[in-house]
Parts: structure tokens; C-alpha cells; sequence
């Protein structure tokens, strides 16, 4: 369990793919998923999915995450783990719609920094984020990632290619 000033991220339990199902059907979720994950998703294809995340704990580490009262509001990972480099790619979503933009976020994503540089002794995080994105690029930049460099035409999303901006942050 990870403990935040506003949130509390646990490893995702099969409680949690009910609300997941949901989550990963609605557009205005995956709107901005910059792969695969905005294609709507069966429950058996997720339930499969699970299943098969503990062989994959050496390379990505899959997260639920509450508000303090518990209330399950959304999910995260850290993927494309490289032992060699000491570094991973962040993902965060907030399900929830009626808990975004109340700070869930922005602590999540620092609570998984935390996480990765000082339990799993990363070096590097990074993403890439649609760069219309405006929540995720404020939530982003307030967790401290800052940008490195743009994707041209990376995204391909409502009938047009979009850039995606790459982030990271660093553990100095
Ligand atoms: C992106 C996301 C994780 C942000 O989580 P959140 O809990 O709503 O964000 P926070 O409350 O921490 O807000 C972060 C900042 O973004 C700002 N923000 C929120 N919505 C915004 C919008 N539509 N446009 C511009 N800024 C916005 C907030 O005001 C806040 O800045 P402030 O503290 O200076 O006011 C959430 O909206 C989400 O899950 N969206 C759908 C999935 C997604 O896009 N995931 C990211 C894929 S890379």
C-alpha cells in the first residue's frame, strides 16, 4: 500500500476489475489513450489480462487507487520496466469522473515517483501524453515530469494523427 496526502494506491485486485470494465469502456476516459487502450475492452478479454499480470511483475506493475474513505476512483501502472537502467514508464488514469480535477492526480502520479525512486530504486520515469491533454500535462508538470521532446503525429485519434509529448523526471 502506498499512502498519499489525498489518495492511497494498492496492487489491482480482481474487486477492482468491475469498475476497470466500466472505466475502459468510456470514451471520454480513453479519449486521450495514446495506445491500445482506447479500444473498448470485454470483461473476459480484462479478466484474461489479469490472470496473466503476475508473470509480468519483472516488467510492469499494475495499481488501483482510493480516495482516504477507500472509494475506488482509478488506476495506474509503471511499465516497461528496464532493471539495467533504472527506468519505467507511468500511466495513471482516474476513472471516476465526478473525483477528477480535485488534486487525485496530480498526488497519485507523485506517490508513484516516491514509489519508484526510493522502493524500486528507479533513476528515470517517463511518459507520453497526447499534447492535447491539458489535465494530464498540468497533472504531469505539478508531479514534478518535465518535457522532453514531441512525437510527431504519433497519436492517431478522431481521424487525424496527433503529436504526443514525452516527460520524465529524474531521481537527482
Ligand atoms: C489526467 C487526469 C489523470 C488528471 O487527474 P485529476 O485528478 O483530474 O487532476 P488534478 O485534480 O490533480 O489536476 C491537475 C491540474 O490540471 C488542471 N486541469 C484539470 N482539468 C483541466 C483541463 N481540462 N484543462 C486544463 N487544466 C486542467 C487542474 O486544474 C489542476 O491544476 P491546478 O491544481 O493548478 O488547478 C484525469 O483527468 C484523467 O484520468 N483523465 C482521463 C484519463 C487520462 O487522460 N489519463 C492520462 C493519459 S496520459
Amino acid at each position: 500500500m502506498i499512502l498519499g496526502d489525498k489518495i492511497i494506491i494498492n496492487g489491482l485486485e480482481s474487486n477492482d476489475l468491475k469498475e476497470r470494465h466500466l472505466w475502459l469502456n468510456d470514451p471520454e476516459i480513453t479519449y486521450y489513450f495514446t495506445n491500445l487502450g482506447s479500444i473498448p475492452t470485454s470483461k473476459s478479454d480484462l479478466e484474461k489480462w489479469y490472470e496473466n499480470i503476475s508473470a509480468k511483475r519483472s516488467q510492469e506493475l499494475h495499481f488501483s487507487i482510493f480516495t482516504k474513505e477507500l472509494k475506488h476512483i482509478g488506476g495506474a501502472q509503471l511499465k516497461n520496466i528496464d532493471w539495467k537502467n533504472r527506468s519505467a514508464e507511468l500511466g495513471i488514469f482516474i476513472g471516476d469522473k465526478s473525483e477528477w480535477g480535485k488534486g487525485y492526480g496530480t498526488n497519485a502520479t507523485q506517490c508513484l515517483i516516491d514509489f519508484g525512486f526510493n522502493e524500486l530504486n528507479l533513476h528515470r520515469l517517463w511518459l507520453r501524453v497526447d499534447q492535447d491533454n491539458l489535465a494530464a500535462l498540468k497533472c504531469y508538470q505539478k508531479a514534478g515530469f518535465v518535457q522532453e521532446g514531441i512525437f510527431r503525429a504519433e497519436v492517431f485519434r478522431n481521424g487525424c494523427f496527433h503529436d504526443s509529448v514525452v516527460m520524465s523526471v529524474l531521481n537527482n
